[in-house]
């Protein structure tokens, strides 16, 4: 194609508009974020270039614009799930253990299977509709053992042209002989994988020592290694879950001080460093975790559904830790981010802590991308952001419906999203201006791999 055949695809969409362009706090920073009763998001070839009052914005419009017309629906940027496992997505809901024996019954078994590359494919399809279809845009996602199952998720996400963040797990002991790789391994396939995929398009990698007690000390030296030598890498694992694991890491890394410690000394903790549940935490910790930008990944479904224990939100907002959503599959108990939205308000409760809807909006928006350093790109609607967002129908059922009827402030209309929401929510996902789920449609894609 020539250049001069390339065509500007020009698009405003009309709806209320909400979204974060700062951490709201509690309620306390109200300029962080920008509720647009009437309002409209332009996009120029999948990058937003305007928001603002529709009435203002419509008359300077070009006029090969195509106006789409969503008044009545909310429009608010993709949901962005910083902590989750493609390769749990069948063992998701699997009662009855808390996180070290839920480990070796239901989730080793169920990585097994990723060593074949049509399992690997098939699963990683699914999962990427069951995200869109969710209204998420953008995951920090973790494989197996086995290259080609980041290989099949980033194939998976390429071809929706969705943004992800993706690693094959390292874990060289303390699990089944056939699911442990090496430090040499685990650094030639981690290498082979960014040359393959890290920065193409919207993929990047991301190193996945699965957590302290699966990794030796020469393995997390190699990831460590890793995120040093190369741009823009993410780091992922898990921190300090269940009061087991923490024991059994101070049994692993005797002389550490704590559990966090292992991960700081092997250079582990910095921005783009994203730490899955983090609740077992002393304050020299969260401390630590301030000053070197290291985020956590809060999934209180998982949480709750393991007995894991209540992350103290509170704690760390006052020590000024970064605190993003995750949905934690298979652990985690739903694919979709109101339900996490709504059970991290509750899990807040319990400790005694009210978490406004606006600062969970935030959690699961414009926090998602300052954890992943992808803030410059997605998270919110400023000018040169890529335009991935959710259009939201608070007609979806009739209780909602009925609730939003009597919604008298914003608070309460995004209380009612969180806490009745769920995928029925979700009637349109865009990814870069296109449209890659629409509810109104027959979404047989969203079935297949559902075995037989
Ligand atoms: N800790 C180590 N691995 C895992 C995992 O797969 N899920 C959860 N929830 N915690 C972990
Ligand atoms: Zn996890």
């Amino acid at each position: 194609m020539g250049a001069s055949d390339q065509q500007t695809t020009r698009q405003a969409i009309r709806a209320s508009i909400l979204h974060c362009t700062d951490d709201p706090l509690g309620d306390e920073n109200s300029d962080a974020a920008e509720y647009i009763e009437d309002g409209l998001l332009v996009i120029e070839n999948g990058y937003i270039t305007n928001v603002g009052a529709a009435q203002g914005l419509m008359q300077n419009l070009p006029q090969d614009s195509a106006l789409i017309d969503y008044r009545g629906k909310l429009v608010v940027p993709g949901f962005i799930d910083t902590h989750t496992h493609f390769v749990q997505t069948d063992i998701i809901a699997s009662s009855g253990r808390r996180l070290l024996d839920w480990l070796n019954e239901y989730t080793y078994p169920a990585e097994r299977k990723f060593s074949d590359p049509e399992h690997s494919r098939v699963v990683a399809a699914f999962f990427i509709n069951e995200l869109l279809r969710n209204g998420t845009t953008t995951a920090l996602v973790m494989g197996t053992v086995h290259e080609t199952s980041a290989d099949a998720i980033f194939n998976a996400a390429e071809r929706k042209g969705m943004r992800i963040a993706a690693g094959q797990v390292m874990m060289d002991r303390n699990c089944p002989e056939d699911l442990r790789d090496t430090p040499e391994t685990a650094c030639e396939n981690s290498e082979a994988l960014i040359d393959r995929w890290h920065k193409k398009g919207r993929l990047q990698y991301a190193v996945s020592p699965r957590f302290a007690p699966t990794s030796t000390p020469e393995q997390l030296e190699v990831a460590g290694e890793l995120i040093r030598t190369h741009e823009d890498l993410i780091l992922q694992t898990h921190l300090a879950e269940n009061e087991d694991e923490v024991a059994w890491v101070r049994e692993v890394y005797p002389g550490h001080r704590s559990y966090l410690d292992v991960y700081d000394k092997f250079g582990l903790l910095r921005e783009r460093s994203v730490l899955a549940h983090g609740i077992w935490l002393d304050d020299t910790d969260v401390a630590r975790l301030s000053a070197t930008g290291a985020a956590i990944a809060h999934c209180p479904t998982c949480n709750l559904f393991m007995g894991s224990g209540l992350l103290d939100v509170g704690k760390m907002r006052s020590a000024g830790v970064l605190v993003a959503l995750g949905t934690d599959i298979g652990g985690g108990t739903s694919f979709c981010m109101l339900d996490v939205m709504h059970e991290a308000y509750k899990a807040a409760q319990l400790l005694g802590q009210y978490l406004s809807p606006m600062r969970i909006f935030y959690m699961a928006t414009l926090a998602g991308a300052r954890a992943m350093g992808l803030d410059d790109r997605i998270g919110n609607f400023l000018p040169g952001k890529e335009a991935d967002f959710l259009v939201l129908d608070p007609q979806a059922t009739t209780l909602l419906k009925r609730r939003m009827a009597h919604a008298n402030s914003l608070a309460e209309i995004l209380s009612a999203f969180m806490i009745l929401g769920d995928d029925r929510v979700v009637a349109k996902t865009y990814v870069m201006g296109q449209l890659v789920h629409d509810r109104m449609d027959t979404d047989d894609s969203a079935l297949s791999g559902i075995p037989g």
